[in-house]
């Protein structure tokens, strides 16, 4: 079983499927930290952001995800970047990472491996329309921009990152137009997948919902 999620930052998309993950006793990708990671490298090595430096330069690495204590943590190298592929400065650089051929395809080929010896949930922006275009279920949640900066800017107030909501806001809106405007594996709704506004639900009325859903099935 293959439950793809996409949609905008802050839409809800990582808390729901970890917490599908659990209740469904599945694997949880975060498709967003393999994007992150390759940032965070191309950053650390000061890597020309053109296709063929950064094809070159994937060639050097290795990205994975494991699960340690219930929660996902990143390596690059076999290093533990869970923290840093949340900075700021990879936040402002990733979209841009993402537009590229080579970092997809190389995405694209991990992301199909781990799911021919999973049943899992993977979010991102094109699981449901590129990764997944077969996938068993597809959900698509959106919000809107003031409710999702809102949301995001909490999260990073509890994480103890001193951060105003209209910086965030911001920063949300760049990466969403980027996303949404590229020509390769843009954001955007499969035709088949459900889409779920969460502005007005709870995180656990938007789980009950797919919940609901899935157990239909
Ligand atoms: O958690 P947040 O919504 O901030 O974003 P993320 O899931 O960590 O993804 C970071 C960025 O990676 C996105 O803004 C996209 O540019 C890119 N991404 C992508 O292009 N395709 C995916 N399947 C997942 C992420």
């Amino acid at each position: 079983m293959i439950i793809a999620i996409d949609g905008p930052a802050g839409s809800g998309k990582s808390t729901i499927a970890k917490e599908l993950a659990k209740k469904l006793g599945i694997l949880y990708v975060d498709s967003g930290a393999m994007f992150r990671a390759i940032t965070y490298s191309l950053i650390h090595n000061s890597i020309e952001l053109s296709n063929a430096a950064v094809l070159e330069h994937l060639r050097t690495i290795s990205v994975t995800l494991e699960i340690q204590n219930g929660s996902q943590e990143t390596f690059l190298n076999g290093k533990n970047v869970s923290v840093e592929i949340r900075t700021k400065e990879v936040t402002s650089l990733v979209s841009l990472v993402s537009t590229l051929p080579s970092v997809r395809e190389w995405i694209l080929v991990q992301q199909r491996i781990v799911a021919e010896n999973n049943d899992l949930i993977m979010d991102g922006r094109d699981i449901g329309t590129v990764v997944f275009p077969n996938a068993t279920y597809k959900f698509f949640l959106t919000a809107s921009l003031e409710e999702r900066a809102k949301r995001r800017t909490l999260e990073m107030n509890q994480k103890g990152v001193d951060v105003e909501k209209v910086t965030i806001q911001q920063e949300i809106e760049k990466r969403d137009a980027l996303d949404s405007s590229r020509s390769l594996a843009p954001l955007q709704k499969a035709t088949d997948a459900i889409e779920i506004d969460t502005t007005l639900l709870t995180i656990e009325e938007v789980s009950s919902i797919i919940f609901t859903t899935v157990n239909k099935g």
